[in-house]
Formats: structure tokens, sequence, C-alpha cells
């Protein structure tokens, strides 16, 4: 977050926090109250010109929101306290699919360098949440192919190309990619292996280790996690592009 804010300079601070539970078995109302005690207790540590904490793994525009309305019982209404809030809180347009159409832009723009374009390239998606649902959306619009994506509840596959609207629908309606009409369960240990052209990883950090990098059949990796400021995504050329 330091590197990150420093760059695009903007004065947002540079620490990160986070709670170490799996929010997929917390009720709405245990995720309420384990986020409003966490903001009890860093509220002297964030703020308006100090840090700026934005969401992340695990978290989405109403964890914001609790954060913003737990901070206000101490230091008053001060909107600009978090990001990715919902719009109506003053949240900004477009804040949700940011990360995931940066991930569009910095792949367009290393593919172009080869002469290249999104259409066509075969994509693997690990993490299928908030980055890696709107960056595969994004890519298949422009008529990339999205041949295996996992998640915590599962990996699915299709050589063709997987449906990312059905997917994104079969998503919201099971928690998890798990299931999927559309394409062959596979193990999702395997899905940082699979063949393609372009891999994004979009879960945990970490993933790429010395186990398994030799193993990685992808010629692109695309590195977000550090910066999500579009210009600034990292890219990985693994192998030459023309090999
Ligand atoms: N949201 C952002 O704007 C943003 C910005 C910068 C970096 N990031 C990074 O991007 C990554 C994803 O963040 P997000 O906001 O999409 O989170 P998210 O919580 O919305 O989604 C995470 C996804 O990863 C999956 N997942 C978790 N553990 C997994 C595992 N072991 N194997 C496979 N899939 C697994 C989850 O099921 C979920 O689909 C994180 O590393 C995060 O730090 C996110």
């Amino acid at each position: 977050m330091t590197w990150k804010t420093a760059v695009a300079n903007i004065p947002y601070g540079g620490a990160k926090g986070g709670i170490g539970c799996n929010p997929g078995e917390l009720s709405i109302s245990e995720l309420e109250r384990l986020t409003r005690v966490f903001t009890q207790k860093i509220h002297d540590l964030v703020g308006v010109h100090t840090d700026v904490p934005a969401p992340d793994m695990g978290t989405n525009p109403q964890t914001m929101a609790w954060i913003l309305d737990e901070y206000a019982k101490f230091h008053g209404y001060s909107p600009a306290v978090v990001t990715g809030k919902p719009i109506d809180l003053g949240g900004s347009l477009g804040r949700d699919a940011a990360t995931g159409r940066g991930v569009l832009f910095a792949t367009e723009a290393l593919l172009n360098e080869y002469g290249k374009s999104i259409a066509g390239q075969r994509f693997v998606v690990q993490g299928f949440g908030n980055v890696g649902s709107w960056a595969a959306d994004l890519i298949s619009e422009k008529g990339g192919k999205i041949v295996a994506v996992s998640d915590i509840s599962g990996a699915v596959k299709n050589s063709k190309g997987l449906d990312i609207p059905s997917l994104l629908k079969h998503v919201t309606e099971n928690r998890g990619v798990r299931g999927f009409n559309g394409a062959d369960a596979i193990d999702p240990k395997s899905i940082l292996v699979e063949d393609c052209d372009i891999l994004l990883p979009a879960a945990l950090g970490g993933v790429i280790n010395r186990e398994n990098a030799n193993d990685i059949k992808a010629k692109i990796m695309l590195n977000f996690s550090l910066l999500w400021f579009t210009k600034f995504h990292f890219m990985i050329k693994v192998k030459d592009y023309d090999a």
C-alpha cells in the first residue's frame, strides 16, 4: 500500500490490516459486529490525513460502509476515511470493476507490444471474486477465451472458453464456480499450471513459488496484488511470446 499510494501520488498512507477469518463462514450480522469492533480498535490509526483503508480480499462496499459508520461515532462524519464505499455514501462510480478493468488494460497494453490483441488469447483465472470475475467478464467481452477458473469452492475448465455471463449467474446462485454446467470440474491444485497464454492469479498472494514456477505454461502472468492503479499494474513476461 505504501508503494502503491506513493507511486500514484495519492495521500492515502500505506498501512494494511486484516482479520484472520473466513468471511464465507460468518453470517451478515457476525461480519458486521466483527468489522465494527475492528474499527473500534483501529479508529485512532486511520484518518483522512493519516491512513485511508480500502477494500481487499473478503470485503465489499458493505464492509467499508460499516467502517465508515463506526468511525463516525468517534470522529464525526468523514466519508473520505475509506474508499470502496457504496455510491450512495459517496463512493466512486466504477470502483467495483476498477481492478479487473486495470487487469484488462494492462494485458491489452502488453499484448499490443507484440502486435496482438485480447481476442483469441486463452486465459486462466485463479480466484473469481471482485478482481477475477470482473477481469474475466471484461476480457471475454473483448473476445478473450477464459478456459479455466477456480475459487475456494473448486475449479472448472472448458477448452473452448467458458460462458462468463452464465458462470457469473451460477456463482451468484451457488456461492462458487463448483458445479457449473458448461464446464468440466478439474483439480483446483492444477489451475496455475493449466495450459493457457495468460495466467491471472486473483486469489491469495504467494501462490507462485519454487515448487510450481517451472510448471507454469502461461506466456504471460499478470501480478496486480501490489498495485491497482491501472497504469502501474505489474506484468511479468514468463516466456517469449513467440516461442
Ligand atoms: N479488490 C481490489 O480492488 C484489489 C486491489 C488490489 C489487489 N487485490 C488483490 O486481488 C486478490 C483478490 O482480491 P478480491 O478483492 O478479488 O477478493 P475477493 O474476496 O472478492 O475474491 C477472492 C477470490 O479468491 C477465491 N479464493 C480464496 N482462496 C482461494 C484458494 N485457495 N484457491 C482459489 N481461489 C481462492 C475466493 O473464493 C474468491 O473467489 C487479493 O490478493 C487482493 O489482495 C484486490
